[in-house]
């Protein structure tokens, strides 16, 4: 069993690698597996400004990929679907989603609901754990670019697809391909979505923001919210009591 599970774990890794099935979305080139196709009827089922906030991750990361050798060269295609496709699963507003937990981050809840359906998945349970670990610190870095900048590459780009959504096109992906991609999956809601977002996120779990960069949306939108008490600057600057 040992040997006939590793070999699977093989052989999908080599499928990913060396049998780059692909097609094209938005004019993107993009990897074309079961596991991609699967990770996107996934993200389907989500309101509309959460799937095409997904999809953009991961076509503008993509398109990023496409425009520069060595990331073409070095990148799991699959490891970077997963992970951009995935990697708000804890924006879930659905009541009982079982991708929310009441005490956790919701960066982790994307990471743990990404590893979890990874090891459900008929071909994602044999990935290879490094490939898993991939998804699982990118998502769960996703909010904190300027700690996973210094990761491994996937890790970093993953999180660079993902920015591009706010801050528009960078290494290499043109105006041209960025306007492609937003017109099939327009940006109108990106920004209403996420505020409101983060607004339920402070409302309903106001201790899985304190002290983090969510904070400031239960500070100025949620009345009674205060992370006084609860920041490591209460803690190390003394102002506890006061
Ligand atoms: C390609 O990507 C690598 C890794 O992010 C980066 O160091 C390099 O500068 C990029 N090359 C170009 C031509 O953008
Ligand atoms: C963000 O949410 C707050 C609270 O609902 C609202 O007052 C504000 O207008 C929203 N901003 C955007 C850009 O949606």
């Amino acid at each position: 069993m040992i040997f006939f599970l590793s070999v699977l774990t093989l052989a999908t890794t080599v499928t990913a690698i060396y049998t780059k099935r692909m097609t094209t979305i938005a004019g993107v080139e993009v990897i074309d597996t079961q596991i991609v196709r699967d990770a996107q009827a996934l993200i389907r089922g989500f309101p509309n400004y959460l799937y095409s906030h997904q999809m953009r991750s991961w076509l503008f990361g993509a398109a990023m990929i496409n425009a520069n050798a060595t990331l073409k060269k070095n990148i799991d295609l699959e490891v970077h679907a997963i992970a951009t496709m995935l990697h708000d699963l804890g924006w879930d507003m659905t009541p009982g989603s079982r991708w929310v937990s009441p005490d956790k981050r919701f960066e982790v809840d994307g990471a743990i609901g990404a590893r979890t359906w990874l090891s459900e998945h008929p071909i994602g349970k044999f990935w290879a754990p490094e490939r898993v670990r991939k998804v699982f610190q990118a998502i769960a870095l996703h909010g904190s670019g300027s700690i996973v900048n210094y990761f491994e590459l996937e890790e970093a780009v993953i999180v660079q697809s993902i920015s591009q959504d706010y801050n528009g096109p960078v290494n290499g992906v043109t105006h041209a391909v960025y306007d492609r991609i937003a017109k099939q999956f327009p940006q109108d809601e990106l920004l209403s979505g996420t505020n409101k977002t983060f607004v339920w996120l402070a409302e309903t779990k106001p201790s899985t923001t304190w002290d983090t960069w969510l904070q400031p949306w239960g500070d100025a939108f949620v009345p009674g919210y205060s992370a006084v008490g609860h920041r490591s600057f209460d803690h190390i600057a003394g102002t506890k009591a006061s």
